[in-house]
């Protein structure tokens, strides 16, 4: 089916947000863990977190407009701090829930069923169900003019990562863990690896990287 400009335009609005999400593809599924200062823990769920840049270490994240409460965008503004957790199969659904419109004096942590985890100076709790999991300090608040977005970059402080999926070469092994992977603004599925392949070159066919 072609579908033109106009035709995404005059798609009713809820039909265009899971058509537009999934022209994307799949996406990583992370749990953003907060704290207002204080004690109250917030947790939600988002697509939209892309790595930036490996040094120094950098990751963003999209947040919707700031135009209703947002609990997560005010937690952050408040203390800097935020930290990123990894979806696996074990939790995937909880994950999701965690979307819900809770209040301002609900931790999602409670509501879902997850346990939170405080580890070294970041105040921003972490689920401790989560394989892979790392403290990410504020560092620019990007506005999307276009559309009321605001892209949230963040400098990677520290972490944890389950032993038997990092790779002696650095690579983290997704599959290992479960990781989950999001499509559109609902669709959740389980990774499969087709293989790692060796640095491509102009004129050398990539080959399988063995381990
Ligand atoms: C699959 C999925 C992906 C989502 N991705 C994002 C995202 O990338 N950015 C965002 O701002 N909200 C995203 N949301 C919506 C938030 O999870 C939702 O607005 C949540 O209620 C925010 O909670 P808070 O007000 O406690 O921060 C997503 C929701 C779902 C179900």
């Amino acid at each position: 089916m072609y579908f033109s400009k106009d035709d995404i335009d005059a798609m009713p609005s809820r039909f265009r947000a899971h058509f537009v999400n999934s022209l994307s593809g799949y996406k990583s599924a992370n749990l953003v863990g907060t704290t207002d200062g204080k004690g109250q823990h917030n947790l939600a769920i988002v697509s939209s977190v892309v790595h930036l840049g490996a040094q120094p270490p950098l990751v963003a994240l999209v947040m919707r407009p700031d135009v209703v409460e947002r609990h997560t965008l005010a937690n952050i503004r408040a203390t800097r701090w935020y930290t990123l957790n990894q979806v696996h199969s074990h939790f995937w659904q909880a994950a999701h829930q965690t979307s819900a419109k809770y209040s301002r004096d609900q931790s999602e942590f409670d509501e879902v069923g997850l346990e939170p985890e405080v580890i070294g100076e970041c105040p921003a709790p972490f689920v401790k169900e989560s394989h892979l999991k790392y403290a990410v300090k504020l560092v620019s608040e990007q506005p999307i003019e276009h559309n009321g977005t605001i892209l949230l970059i963040g400098s990677i402080e520290y972490g944890e990562v389950l032993d038997d999926a990092l790779c002696e070469d650095g690579h983290i092994d997704l599959g290992t863990m479960q990781t989950i992977a999001i499509t559109g603004l609902d669709g959740y599925h389980i990774g499969s690896r087709l293989g790692r392949l060796s640095y491509a070159q102009p004129h050398v066919w990539p080959s399988p990287i063995d381990e």
